[in-house]
């Protein structure tokens, strides 16, 4: 049984929704979304300073429980940024990143957290400027979600 069945999520109603900055984790490869967001700092490129990146050799890096123990440690979006398809260094890094992320996204949904708060993008080193676009669409789509919480308990809580 996959320990991610064991969480509890709790919507926290009584969160002040204008103080809220959500916190996104961004898993970028080091080819191509990382270089990215590198030249979109070069180009002074603004977008949301919410993202902390995770620079990984390939996307194909990333497994379903390193996707989980994101929104574990507090993260309330997730999203992987990988080469585009067919241009992965690793051949299909990037189409096995993909399919994990829809498999994650299914266990997401089955532990009550919206599945649209992780997400998979292609883009190029040169895309900087569509790396810039990610943050913000995915700051803004959590924004709107508001916060997640997630509580390690054995027992649901009753109130
Ligand atoms: Fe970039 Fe595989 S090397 S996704």
């Amino acid at each position: 049984m996959l320990r991610q069945k064991r969480f509890l999520v709790k919507r926290v109603n009584w969160y002040k929704m204008d103080d809220f900055e959500p916190k996104i984790v961004a898993f970028c490869c080091n080819f191509c979304a990382f270089a990215a967001a590198d030249l979109a700092g070069a180009m002074r490129l603004q977008y949301s300073p919410n993202v902390r990146i995770i620079r990984l050799p390939c996307t194909g890096k990333i497994d379903a429980i390193g996707l989980m123990k994101a929104f574990e440690d507090g993260a309330d979006g997730v999203f992987v940024a990988g080469c585009l398809e067919g241009e992965c260094h690793y051949l299909e890094g990037n189409i096995r990143a993909k399919k994990r992320v829809e498999y994650v996204k299914k266990l997401l949904a089955e532990v009550e957290i919206e599945p649209e708060r992780l997400e998979m993008f292609n883009l190029s080193s040169a895309m900087a400027g569509r790396f810039a676009e990610i943050v913000e669409e995915m700051t803004d789509r959590v924004t709107k979600m508001g916060p997640v919480y997630i509580s390690r308990q054995k027992e649901p809580v009753k109130s």
